[in-house]
């Protein structure tokens, strides 16, 4: 945790900027994979974790505007949970560790809150995300899962505060990103043919798991990088392939690393691969450079899609011009996805608040198919976290169904783009704090061109 004081002014904004009300925190309970006693790993709710620090399961928390109430609702252990499970501060050390000494039990926040909406108080809560959140509301205030209205206010008190990361935190993520660079280095060291895709994975988990860290979200180590979010880890790796690795790190304190790596099988990449990747890098690198305070983000993805669009001119693969083709979307045959999102406590940071308050300020998303997907388009600012991961992608089952409605056949040259469809996808990525003047790189630097990762083989 950090310190209690950095906790206290946390919620002592959030106070301020939310004016009135009760804003009701749903914490995490343990959650069992197929039987109670044997869970998932735990993990608390981030924004918890933000305004409270404590990586509890089972805590619940009120901040009572109306009434300047901090309350932790919670249980000491029992002999039992102590005998199998093992011991933990008690619910006071707790408290005082997040700077709050009113503590209640568990079940008095049932009456608490009747008594508040008895009093005519607005109870403002978050987008829920799991079940047992919708249980709790079900169960306090007689709301029925699908019928929450989470409270704007609370959305964007904050959204407003853990969008701009603080000294503390930026050190936090740069643990995450220098252990998620080491995981990625861990891969491109030993990928070669005849190992199994599960073989990258574990290794890359060991470097996390051996620093007591978490993953920040399942590894993708895939030769199908062509699919997006493959989690599948069956394939042997063959002379030809590359792997596309997407892994990241979570600190003890649950901050997020997120880095992309495309390897080639063989100690040095085809020339088919090459052209392609060295056009996913100048996409990558035109988008790095673009970062910095007061530029939209979406105009960065608009320049990081051109570039692959006028690369895969130059190759044959698209014709007119690539501004316009960009424009009308043809760019998402190739490039579906967007090309960054912000990360801190959650690699994804926020996502259950709302992209479009988290990333867009409020204004409303694209819903063009590709543009659609990218989850942060907003203007930059200071204290933004966010990663840069342009790629390239054949997807057959995509080209097959463009071809046939001739989508876009204005830009795509379909003959060449059929020639392709066993290439896979590349992706790399990169995390960055923008900062006052421009943008530093998190953690340390991974090889991004083909001589520098070929160097490593
Ligand atoms: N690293 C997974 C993603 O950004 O979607
Ligand atoms: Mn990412």
């Amino acid at each position: 945790m950090f310190r209690k004081e950095i906790y206290t002014a946390r919620r002592a904004k959030l106070k301020q900027t939310t004016g009135s009300g009760l804003l009701l925190f749903l914490g995490n309970n343990e959650s069992g994979m197929n039987y109670a006693d044997n869970t998932y790993h735990f993990r608390q709710d981030s924004t918890f974790l933000y305004f409270f620090g404590l990586a509890y399961a089972g805590l619940n928390a009120v901040i009572d505007i109306d009434h300047d109430k901090e309350i932790i609702f919670g249980d000491e252990l029992t002999m039992d949970a102590i005998v199998w499970m093992g011991i933990q501060p008690t619910l006071r050390e707790k408290g005082e560790n997040a700077g709050i000494t009113d503590i209640r039990p568990s079940a008095a926040i049932a009456d608490y809150l009747k008594s508040a909406v008895q009093g005519k108080q607005t109870i403002h809560y978050l987008p829920v995300y799991r079940a047992e959140h919708q249980v709790k509301l079900l169960t306090w205030l007689d709301i029925y899962p699908g019928a929450e209205k989470p409270s704007l206010p609370f959305i964007l008190g904050v959204v407003n505060q853990r969008n701009y990361k603080s000294a503390e935190e930026i050190a936090e993520i740069d643990k995450a990103c220098i252990v998620t660079a080491d995981m990625h280095l861990t891969a491109m060291r030993m990928v070669r043919p005849g190992i199994r895709e599960s073989e990258v994975a574990a290794a890359v988990a060991e470097v996390a798991y051996s620093n007591n860290y978490q993953l920040s979200f399942p590894i993708i180590a895939t030769i199908n990088g062509q699919t997006l979010h493959n989690h599948y880890h069956g394939n042997l790796i063959k002379s030809g392939d590359m792997l596309l690795l997407d892994a990241g790190a979570e600190t003890e304190m649950g901050y997020a690393g997120d880095m992309s790596s495309t390897i080639p099988a063989d100690s040095q990449f085809t020339t088919r691969q090459k052209e392609i990747y060295d056009i996913a890098v100048a996409s990558h690198e035109a988008a790095v450079n673009a970062i910095r305070p007061g530029i939209l983000f979406e105009e960065v993805y608009d320049l990081s899609a051109r570039v692959i669009m006028e690369g895969l001119k130059d190759l044959g693969f698209v014709k007119g011009d690539p501004s316009e083709a960009v424009r009308a979307g043809a760019h998402a045959l190739f490039f579906p996805c967007g090309l960054g999102h912000m990360m801190g406590l959650d690699v994804h940071d926020m996502e259950n608040l709302g992209e479009v308050y988290v990333g867009y300020d409020g204004r409303p998303k694209s819903t063009q198919f590709g543009r659609k997907s990218l989850r942060l388009g907003r203007k930059l600012e200071p204290g933004f976290v966010l990663t840069i991961e342009p790629g390239i992608y054949f997807i057959p089952e995509l080209i097959d169904l463009w071809r046939s409605r001739q989508e876009f056949a204005e830009f795509i040259n379909y003959e060449k783009v059929a020639t392709y469809k066993d290439f896979s996808g590349i992706r790399n990525e990169e995390d960055y704090l923008i900062t006052e003047t421009g943008s530093r790189l998190l953690g340390k630097k991974i090889p991004l061109h083909t001589n520098e990762v070929e160097a490593l083989r």
